[in-house]
C-alpha cells in the first residue's frame, strides 16, 4: 500500500482512450490557440501526469493569493509555489472566459485544451517577494516572473500529448514509480532531488537516508534549468556510472523528474517534497541550501520552512542534513554534527573551483567526487572548451 497522493487523488489529465484523444485533437484544431514556452509546457505535462496532484489545471487568483500568503492551495492542503499560465494583454482579449482554448507547446505540438474559467492580473513584485524572497531581477526565478505575460489564465486542462524528453525510459510517471515501489515491496522510500552531478557529499546524504529506508529514488530534476547548470545528458551519464559501481541495485532507482527548476530555495523545498509524495515517496532529503541560488537564502532556510507547514497535511517526512564534506581527520564523509575538527580538516570545494579544475582537465580529489564521475565531467568540460 503506497502513500496517499497530495490531496488524496493522483490526478491524470490525459484522455483515457486513443479515440477520445483523436476526437479532441480535431476539436482543439478549431479552437482559439495560444502558444506557450518550454517552462509552461513542462508545467502542463506535470499537471497531466499528477506530478502536481491535486492540481487539475492552472491556478486562479484566489488559489494563487492563498498560496502566496498562507502557503496553502486550499485550507488544509499545503502548497508553496503558484502554477500559473500567462499570456499577453492582447492575447487575453481574444479569449473568452467559459470557453475552451487550445494550447500549443514550445515544440509546436497541440498539447492541451484549457477550460478557461477566469482571467486575472497579479502584482508580479508581490509574487516574486513571496516565492523567491527577493524582487531582484538577478535572481533567475524573479527574472522569469517579470517576463511573464500580464494576464493569467486559470482553468482545468485536458492533455492530448505526453511530453517526451531525452531519457524517456527513465521518465517514469508518479503512477509508474508507485507501481515500481510496490513491485519491489519498498514501504519506506526516500527521494533525492538534485540538479547537479552526484558528488561525495550528495552520495553521503543518500546513503545515510537509505540506512533508514527500504529504497532510494534518485530523482534528478530535468525540466528547464538556468543555462550555466550542467546539462541533463552529462548529469545522466554521471548518475549512471555512479550507480553502476557505488550503489546496490536492489535498493536504488534512477528516474527523472520533468519539472522546472525555480531556484526558490525554501518554498521550492516544500514543493519538491510534495511532488515526491505524489511519486509515492515517504521521505525526502533536504540538505544545505536546497534549491538555492547565489546568496539569496540562508544555508538552512529550506529546513526552517518545514516548521511553518503542518506535517500531517504535508504527509511526507523531510530528512534534514547539515553541510557535509570529507573529514581528513576521521577519514570519512561527515558533517559538523558527526566529526570534530576545524575547516582545515574538511575537503570542501566551491562550484567555481571545481569548474576551473575540470576546464583544465584535472579531476577533483576522490574525497570530493568519484573518479568515474570526474571523468564524465572532464570529457564534457574539455569538449565544451574545444568546441
Ligand atoms: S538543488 O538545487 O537540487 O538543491 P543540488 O543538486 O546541489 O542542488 O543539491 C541536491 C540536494 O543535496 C539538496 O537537498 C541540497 O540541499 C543537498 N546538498 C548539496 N550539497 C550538499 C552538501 N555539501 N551538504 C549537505 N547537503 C548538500
Amino acid at each position: 500500500m503506497s502513500i496517499r497522493p497530495h490531496g488524496g487523488v493522483l490526478v491524470n489529465r490525459f484522455f483515457s482512450s486513443p479515440v477520445d484523444r483523436d476526437k479532441n485533437i480535431a476539436v482543439a484544431s478549431s479552437l482559439p490557440r495560444i502558444k506557450v514556452d518550454a517552462y509552461a509546457s513542462f508545467d502542463i505535462d506535470g499537471i497531466a501526469k499528477g506530478i502536481f496532484s491535486p492540481l487539475k489545471g492552472f491556478m486562479n487568483e484566489e488559489q494563487t493569493l492563498r498560496v502566496l500568503d498562507s502557503m496553502e492551495l486550499e485550507p488544509g492542503i499545503p502548497w508553496t509555489i503558484p502554477i500559473l499560465l500567462s499570456v499577453s494583454e492582447e492575447q487575453a482579449k481574444a479569449l473568452e472566459t467559459g470557453t475552451d482554448v487550445a494550447i500549443e507547446d514550445d515544440r509546436g505540438v497541440l498539447v492541451a485544451i484549457l477550460h478557461l474559467a477566469s482571467k486575472f492580473r497579479l502584482d508580479k513584485k508581490h509574487l516574486a517577494e513571496k516565492v523567491y524572497r527577493t524582487t531582484e531581477e538577478a535572481h533567475p526565478g524573479v527574472a522569469y516572473t517579470y517576463g511573464l505575460g500580464d494576464v493569467f489564465l486559470a482553468g482545468d486542462i485536458d492533455v492530448l500529448q505526453d511530453r517526451e524528453v531525452e531519457f524517456q525510459d527513465y521518465n517514469l510517471t508518479p503512477a509508474q514509480t508507485r507501481a515500481a515501489f510496490d513491485a519491489r515491496k519498498w514501504r519506506r522510500i526516500v527521494a533525492f532531488q538534485t540538479r547537479n552531478p552526484i558528488h561525495r557529499a550528495h552520495e553521503y546524504l543518500t546513503k545515510c537516508a537509505l540506512e533508514m529506508c527500504d529504497g532510494l529514488l534518485i530523482h534528478p530534476l530535468m525540466g528547464t534549468t538556468k543555462s550555466d547548470d550542467i546539462p541533463g545528458d552529462v548529469r545522466m551519464r554521471c548518475y549512471q556510472v555512479l550507480l553502476e559501481k557505488y550503489y546496490p541495485q536492489e535498493h536504488v532507482m534512477l528516474s527523472i523528474m520533468p519539472v522546472n527548476m525555480r531556484y526558490a530555495g525554501p518554498r521550492e523545498a516544500i514543493m519538491h517534497a510534495i511532488i515526491r509524495k505524489n511519486y509515492g515517496c515517504t521521505h525526502f532529503i533536504v540538505g544545505r541550501d536546497h534549491a538555492g541560488v547565489g546568496n539569496y537564502y540562508g544555508s538552512y532556510d529550506a529546513h526552517y520552512i518545514f516548521d511553518e507547514v503542518d506535517p500531517v497535511a504535508l504527509g511526507i517526512t523531510p530528512i534534514f542534513f547539515d553541510h557535509t564534506f570529507y573529514s581528513k581527520r576521521t577519514g570519512e564523509m561527515a558533517s559538523k554534527k558527526t566529526c570534530p575538527g576545524t575547516a582545515e580538516d574538511h575537503v570542501m570545494l566551491s562550484g567555481t573551483k571545481v569548474r576551473e579544475m575540470l576546464g583544465r582537465g584535472e579531476a577533483p580529489p576522490a574525497e570530493f567526487t568519484r573518479p568515474e564521475v570526474a571523468k564524465v565531467l572532464i570529457d564534457w568540460a574539455l569538449g565544451a572548451t574545444n568546441a
